[in-house]
C-alpha cells in the first residue's frame, strides 16, 4: 500500500524494490495522486535514499519509457552532460573534438529554461541547422560522419517528467539521489559506452558547495557502476558564467572562436579537460595522452573542421560557422553596460547573467516560449579583473528595445566589487 511506503520512507526506513515499483509505477499511470508522491519526495528530501534505492529508482524510472538503442552505431560511444550552468556551450565544442578523433559522439539535448541555455536552442541559431532528425537518420549520420546532435526524440523517462515537474512546486529539487536519479535515468536510457558528467558547483548551480557536488556525482558514479556503465565526473566552477557569452547565437560564435584557439582560457581548459575524459573513457589513453590529443584537435583544426562538417550534415550554411565571417543572426540593438562601482571583480551571479539574457530574448520563462537567435549578454570582464567606474562590463543584444532597461538593472545587479583583489575560483575543482 502507498500509505505504507511513505511510512517507512517518513521514518527514515528503506523503501524495497517492490515498494519503489509500486509508487513509481502507480504515478506514471495516474493511479498514485500527486499528493502521495509530493509527500514521499518530501520524505526523500528528509531522510534520502540508499545507494541501493538510488540504483532501484533510476532502473524503475529508465524503464517507464523508450530506451534508445546505439548499438548498430559504429566505434565507441561516449556522451556528456553537464548539471546546468549559464554560457556553458562545452558539448558545441567537445563534440566535434571527440569526433575529429574517431571517437563517437550522438547526442540528444533538450532546450533551455529559465536562466539556463539548452544545446539545441543554440544549434538551431545556425542558419537551417536542423535538430529534429528522426533516429534512423540520426544514427545513419552518426555512422557516416561520427557525430550527430539531435533534440530529444521518443518518449524517455516519462517518470522524470512528472516527478520532476512536482519536485518544481514542492521545493524538492535540490537532493542528491532525486537529482542522480534523474539524470542517470535519461543518460542510461541511451545505450552509450561511457558518460562524462560536468557537475557544475557554485551560485549559478544546483549544487551550492563542493561537498554536495561531491555527493552528487559519487553517486552519479555509483548508479553508472549498478548499470554497468562507466562515468567520469568533472566538477567545475559555476560561480560566474562559462566563458565570455550567454545567448544562442553569441555562444556559437565564442564555440568556433574556441575551436580555432582564440577561445577565453576558462572555456578552452574545461573542454580540454572534459573532451581528455571522453578520450579517456573511450580506451584511447592515459590520461596525459588524451589531454594532449584533445589540445591537437584545436590547435590543427580539426575539431573546427568536424563542426563544419555536422552543420553541413545537419542542412545548415557552413559558412555561418566558418571564420572570421561566421554568418550568424546579429541583433537589433548592441548596448554597453558601463559600470557604476570601482574595484575588483569579487563575483558574478551567474544566474542573474542568464535571467538579463533571458529579458533580452535568449531564453524562455515558460516552455512554449519562442527564443531569439541573436539575444544575449556578452561579459567583458570576470572575477579578479579592475574596472574603473564607467568602464565597460558587458554588451548587451537584443531585438526588444523595450528590454533593455530591465536586463540592464538585472545584470548591473549581479556583480560585487572589493577594494582588494579577490581569489579568483579555480574553475576546475576535481575530477573523478
Ligand atoms: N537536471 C536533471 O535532469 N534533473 C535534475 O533533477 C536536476 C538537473
Amino acid at each position: 500500500m502507498i500509505y505504507d511506503i511513505l511510512i517507512r520512507k517518513r521514518n527514515g526506513l528503506e523503501n524495497s524494490r517492490e515498494e519503489l515499483e509500486e509508487l513509481i509505477g502507480g504515478f506514471v499511470k495516474d493511479k498514485v495522486p500527486d499528493y502521495q508522491m509530493a509527500a514521499w519526495l518530501m520524505a526523500v528530501y528528509f531522510r534520502h535514499l540508499s545507494a541501493r534505492e538510488r540504483a532501484d529508482l533510476t532502473e524503475i524510472m529508465l524503464h517507464t519509457g523508450d530506451i534508445i538503442d546505439l548499438s548498430d552505431i559504429n566505434g565507441t560511444k561516449i556522451d556528456k552532460h553537464s548539471t546546468g550552468g549559464v554560457g556553458d556551450k562545452v558539448t558545441l565544442i567537445v563534440g566535434p573534438m571527440v569526433a575529429s578523433e574517431g571517437v563517437v559522439f550522438a547526442k540528444l539535448s533538450g532546450r533551455g529554461l529559465g536562466h539556463t541555455g539548452g544545446t539545441v536552442d543554440k544549434l538551431e541559431s545556425i542558419p537551417g541547422f536542423r535538430t529534429d532528425l528522426s533516429l534512423d537518420h540520426f544514427k545513419e549520420q552518426a555512422n557516416r560522419i561520427g557525430i550527430a546532435l539531435a533534440g530529444q526524440t521518443g518518449n524517455i523517462v516519462p517518470a522524470d517528467k512528472k516527478i520532476y515537474a512536482l519536485r518544481d512546486v514542492t521545493t524538492t529539487v535540490d537532493e542528491v539521489s532525486l537529482i542522480a536519479s534523474s539524470i542517470m535515468s535519461k543518460k542510461l536510457a541511451i545505450t552509450t559506452d561511457g558518460i562524462v558528467l560536468d557537475v557544475k558547483v557554485g551560485t549559478g548551480a544546483f549544487m551550492k558547495n563542493i561537498r554536495e557536488a561531491e555527493e552528487l556525482s559519487k553517486a552519479m558514479i555509483d548508479i553508472g557502476k549498478r548499470h554497468g556503465r562507466s562515468v567520469s565526473v568533472v566538477i567545475s566552477d559555476m560561480n560566474q558564467p562559462l566563458g565570455m557569452t550567454v545567448g544562442n547565437a553569441l555562444e556559437v560564435r565564442e564555440a568556433i572562436e574556441t575551436l580555432s584557439g582564440h577561445g577565453p582560457e576558462d572555456l578552452e581548459q574545461l573542454c580540454i579537460c572534459l573532451a581528455a575524459k571522453m578520450l579517456e573513457l573511450a580506451g584511447v589513453g592515459s590520461e596525459e595522452h588524451c589531454v594532449n590529443v584533445a589540445r591537437k584537435t584545436i590547435e590543427t583544426g580539426s575539431g573546427l573542421e568536424k563542426l563544419i562538417e555536422l552543420v553541413r550534415a545537419q542542412g545548415g550554411d557552413p559558412k555561418s560557422v566558418t571564420p572570421p565571417t561566421m554568418n550568424l543572426p546579429r541583433a537589433q540593438f548592441v548596448r554597453e553596460i558601463f559600470s557604476e562601482a570601482e574595484g575588483y571583480i569579487e563575483s558574478i551571479d551567474a544566474e542573474a547573467v542568464g535571467l538579463s539574457s533571458m529579458i533580452l530574448g535568449a531564453g524562455r520563462r515558460s516552455k512554449d516560449d519562442k527564443v531569439d537567435p541573436a539575444a544575449g549578454v556578452e561579459i567583458t570582464k570576470k572575477i579578479g579583473n579592475k574596472v574603473e567606474r564607467g568602464e565597460v562590463i558587458a554588451v548587451l543584444h537584443t531585438n526588444l528595445e523595450d528590454n533593455i532597461e530591465p536586463a540592464t538593472r538585472k545584470l548591473l545587479a549581479a556583480y560585487t566589487f572589493s577594494d582588494d583583489m579577490p581569489e579568483v575560483p579555480a574553475l576546475i575543482k576535481s575530477v573523478l
